[in-house]
């Protein structure tokens, strides 16, 4: 199968160039990314890489253009200047070919992107494998119950409406679609917005599950500092158009920004520090 594909695709190989300074494959390049709606910039000269099998976490007061990133990123939104690079390939210069090809290595779920109201999920998580595959039904079904049981949820839901399921269950009804191709880089926007704590720390330890054993690559966009603390290898912080700061939660510590510190080691994030550790250690030692 992938050696027919590699004869008839001339162009895109799809293959993440490797960052020199670190070894890492770089899934996603952002250089220099500046995107306006009018007179008003929202992102002016941004950097981002993201590397394959990491979890980075996208943080930044409300409105600072997370989002906005996001839809650049996956081409819904045009920007003034700068390149962005997906698997390789840059995006917005490529062949209509070549954008297909990195699109069907794309998983995406939007922060008010639920599913198709009228649609089963197994129609939604089957949408994409009808836009880019050619599959007869048999095979699809097989596949959208496999996506349903990767993501936590029992077979039954596959045939249900989303309007038939809770929160927490379209939110992993959503993720399944996104799972639908099996991408390497799957887009996050606030996807534990809504959920109770509970639910949001199922999700996010499928989300790691799913990392550990898919070797998804995950752009998690969160105001979530239990997700950010728990699940994220990496934090990029949104503030003044660009990516203020990039690493770990050691770095996020030691920067000395007034929003990052307010953020990061504020009371909320006290707390939820303190909460955490405990547990963490104890199932350290089982
Ligand atoms: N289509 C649009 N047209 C004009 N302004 C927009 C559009 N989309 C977003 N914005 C503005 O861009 C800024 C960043 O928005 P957004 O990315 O949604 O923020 P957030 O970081 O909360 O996700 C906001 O000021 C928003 O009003
Ligand atoms: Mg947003």
């Amino acid at each position: 199968m992938e050696n027919a594909v590699e004869e008839t695709q001339e162009s895109a190989v799809l293959e993440a160039p490797v960052d020199k300074s670190n070894g890492r494959q770089v899934v996603l390049s952002v250089r220099d990314v500046t995107v306006g709606f009018g007179d008003k910039l929202v992102l002016d000269k941004l950097n981002l890489d993201v590397y394959r099998g990491e979890i980075l976490g996208f943080v930044g007061a409300s409105g600072t253009g997370k989002s906005v990133l996001m839809r650049t990123v996956l081409g819904l939104l045009s920007h003034r200047s700068g390149t962005i690079e997906i698997l390789g390939v840059d995006y917005e210069n490529a062949s209509e070919e070549d954008r297909m090809m990195v699109d069907m290595r794309l998983g995406v779920l939007f922060q008010h992107g639920a599913l198709f109201s009228a649609l089963t999920v197994k129609e939604n998580i089957q949408l994409p494998m009808r836009e880019y595959l050619d599959l007869p039904q048999e095979l699809m079904d097989e596949l959208a119950y496999l996506k349903v049981e990767m993501v936590g949820l029992p077979p039954d839901a596959a045939d249900k409406y989303p309007s038939e399921l809770s929160g927490g269950m379209i939110k992993r009804a959503a993720l399944a679609r996104a799972l639908a191709l099996d991408p390497d880089l799957v887009f996050l926007d606030e996807p534990t917005s809504g959920l109770d704590p509970i639910g949001a720390a199922d999700f996010d330890a499928l989300i790691a599950k799913l990392r550990d054993t898919l070797g998804l690559t995950v752009y998690m966009v969160t105001h979530d500092l239990d997700s950010l603390f728990s699940v994220c290898d990496r934090i990029a912080v949104l503030g003044n158009k660009k990516v203020l700061v990039e690493g770990t939660l050691e770095d996020m510590f030691a920067n000395d920004d007034p929003w990052v510190q307010s953020y990061f080691r504020g009371k909320r994030a006290r707390s939820v520090v303190i909460e955490d550790k405990r547990p963490a250690e104890e199932v350290e030692k089982t």
